[in-house]
């Protein structure tokens, strides 16, 4: 199989990326306001021992698997089919390196984390869209993907909660596709990277829940979002038997191992459920004030994740001159949706983790816009 480095595509996150000054407000990259505890880091450096500092198992630390399982222990993720990787991005990588197949096809949604296209195109392999659309909230549907579905079809790929819309998949929709999944020779890649940062009543069901597709289910996650560690570059991922041998000498191969320390704050912190807890219930407390405030504001209500996801008044050209327009005038980044695909080219990503008065601030001159 040779792959095409020549048909990647450069993740473009902002218009004005590289314009960024010191006093820029950004609502356009995609990093939680909150962060680990200080103390937390502290403790550790305090007790590591440097000349321990080394090398670990090319998929990560044993104990660190295990308290993955732990975490998620309804899921019945063995430890052993758990991969510890530099970042989510890393399981997303590995999983179109493992499934990718020139001539097969891969359905993935429009619109989307834009890495999964590139890698798509990366791999040679046919990409068929489901749209997600604000009418319908931007949730996928079974019955849109499974319209997709054919002979060639190798894998699946479904992100909830969703970057860059913040929807959140419905549980009869997970259900309906797992049921129909059950007898099909189909992957399906499920990036759950938003996973704890839910804000429905009931908590996020992964795919996972169905026991039945493990022999066919990829799961994405890390902790960069859920617990603010972007910087950190944890990951990990869940993946079937079958690939666990070739996994490991991947992840041997291209980074040797993750990054020790990365992994000693994760182990240190996964299982404290205060500290995610107290972030979730401030995003929460953040999206239900701009909503209650701002009844004009022309996006869904997040379900999860740290989006607002807003279309852009009539008389802007396009999003990208919106996004410019804020740049230069407010020194406010945003995203273009048209990042997200071609779609949602009406539409623009902020970050609403971020500080309240600085969101407040693209809010009051957005709806001022708008008028
Ligand atoms: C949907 C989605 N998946 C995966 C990732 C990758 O996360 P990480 O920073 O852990 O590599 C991101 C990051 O923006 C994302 O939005």
């Amino acid at each position: 199989m040779s792959f095409n480095f020549k048909k990647l595509l450069g993740e473009q996150t902002s218009t004005i990326s590289n314009r960024l000054k010191k006093t820029t407000i950004n609502l356009g990259v995609g990093d939680p306001e909150f962060r680990v505890p200080k103390k937390e880091i502290i403790n550790l450096v305090k007790k590591i021992e440097n000349k321990k500092i080394s090398y670990t198992n090319p998929s990560g630390i044993i104990n660190l698997k295990k308290k993955i399982s732990k975490k998620y222990n309804n899921l019945n993720l063995s430890f052993k089919n758990i991969i510890i990787t530099p970042g989510g991005k890393t399981g997303i990588f590995f999983s179109f390196l493992m499934l990718g197949e020139k001539g097969k096809e891969v359905i993935i949604p429009d619109i989307g984390f834009p890495t999964y296209l590139s890698l798509a195109r990366y791999t040679g392999m046919k990409v068929k869209n489901y749209k997600l659309n604000e009418k319908n909230f931007f949730k996928p549907l079974a019955k849109d993907i499974i319209s997709l579905i054919s002979k060639k079809t190798k894998f699946i790929l479904i992100n909830s909660p969703h970057n860059p819309t913040s929807s959140v998949m419905d549980d009869l929709e997970m259900k309906k596709l797992a049921m129909y999944l059950k007898n099909k020779n189909i992957y399906l890649v499920s990036d759950e990277i938003y996973s704890d940062l839910i804000f429905k009543e009931k908590k996020y069901k992964s795919f996972g829940q169905f026991k039945f597709l493990h022999k066919k289910l990829i799961i994405i996650n890390g902790w960069s979002k859920n617990y603010g560690m972007t910087g950190w570059r944890m990951g990990w991922s869940y993946w079937p038997n079958k690939f666990i041998k070739s996994l490991e000498l991947m992840c041997l191969n291209s980074f040797t191992s993750p990054n020790m320390v990365s992994q000693k704050l994760v182990e240190k912190i996964i299982l404290n459920k205060t500290y995610v807890k107290s972030h979730i219930k401030q995003l929460k407390k953040n999206r239900d004030y701009i909503f209650k405030k701002y009844k004009n504001l022309n996006s869904i209500i997040p379900e999860g994740a740290i989006y607002l996801f807003l279309k852009i008044p009539k008389n802007f050209k396009s999003d990208h001159s919106f996004c410019e327009f804020f740049f230069k005038k407010f020194n406010i980044a945003i995203v273009p949706g048209s990042s997200f695909g071609k779609t949602a080219n009406r539409y623009v990503r902020v970050n609403f983790s971020k500080k309240l008065s600085n969101v407040e601030k693209f809010i009051k001159n957005y709806l001022k816009i708008n008028a």
